[in-house]
């Protein structure tokens, strides 16, 4: 059985690796070179040029290779018949919550203060907020966002979340729908993004949500760029409405070397690298799902196109 392997950013050879031990029946084909498109009945995806499936006029359905699939959702020429699943990955989650917890705990703790200090070789101690003075806000909390806010409020931290329908976590807030989300934004100190990317949360991250935030707030940004407005987090970390704001995750990826946020004092940036999909674990997930189509059973994770997640 043949498995079409597309991807711009990912070496091939740790999935071919993962495939062959995990199902070695299954033979990658790595695009773009691919000699024989219509025996190509399954694909799995990361980052690919718009319009470049449209040829495999065989395909069943399409695994992408991380939790996101606003790359997919992005293609206009995707075929709309063919479903597409996304990764639902216990070590992919871990990860997004390690950055997070990483990222709020470093403004929690005050650690950007104490590296002025030490860039001026004072010894100042500042009081400490605890956990429960300190209000962290996750917007999106479907698979990685409820982790992430479980994760928070295990530490004591007043937690809330919010998405289209306010799911109920134990020990978390929920705020729901467009009416929610000034009421969630006044009451966050710590603002987490990890809500999937559709036409209804691009560009959230606006003038309107920094303005809604307390004063001196803190921004950490790990689902995608197109969140966020950049010239409005750049103008609300400039006149002081934010504090800082934490992004791994930019409009373009990679950033640009002569982007504002690269030596922006008050912007962390790294790579997109929050968490990275692990080929031993997401292979079985990707194999788990063609073997269910083969055998007429439902797909695991499958996409719902209108949602957008
Ligand atoms: C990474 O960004 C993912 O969507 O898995």
């Amino acid at each position: 059985m043949k498995l079409l392997f597309v991807s711009t950013t990912d070496r091939i050879e740790p999935w071919r690796k993962a495939f062959s031990e995990f199902a070695p029946d299954i033979e990658l084909v790595a695009w773009p070179d691919v000699p024989d498109p219509d025996a190509i009945e399954f694909a799995a995806v990361w980052k690919y040029p718009p319009g470049e499936l449209k040829r495999f006029r065989n395909l069943k359905f399409v695994s992408s290779l991380g939790a996101g699939i606003d790359h997919l959702l992005g293609d206009p020429d995707f075929p709309k018949h063919v479903p597409f699943v996304r990764l639902v990955d216990p070590t992919l989650t871990s990860g997004m919550v390690e950055y997070a917890l990483w990222a709020a705990l470093r403004y929690h703790r005050q650690i950007l203060e104490y590296e002025t200090f030490q860039r001026a070789a004072e010894w100042h101690q500042l009081p400490a907020p605890s956990t429960a003075e300190r209000r962290i806000g996750i917007a999106g909390t479907g698979e990685i966002g409820s982790a992430i806010a479980k994760a928070f409020a295990g530490l004591g931290f007043d937690v809330a979340g919010w998405s289209r329908r306010g799911r109920a976590i134990d020990g978390v807030q929920a705020f729901a729908g467009a009416e929610g989300w000034v009421p969630f934004l006044a009451r966050t100190d710590i603002l987490v993004c990890v809500l999937p990317l559709t036409a209804g949360t691009k560009g959230i991250l606006d003038a309107r949500a920094f303005a809604a935030l307390p004063k001196g707030a803190y921004v950490i940004n790990i689902a995608r760029g197109g969140h966020v407005v950049d010239r409005d987090l750049l103008a609300a970390l400039d006149c002081g409405q934010l504090a800082h704001a934490t992004l791994d995750v930019t409009t373009p990826e990679p950033l640009p070397a002569d982007h504002a946020y690269w030596r922006h004092t008050r912007v962390t940036i790294t790579p997109h690298v929050a968490s990275l999909t692990d080929p031993r674990t997401a292979v079985p997930q990707v194999v788990d799902n063609i073997r269910r189509f083969i055998s007429g059973q439902p797909l695991v994770n499958r996409v719902d196109r209108e949602n957008g997640y």
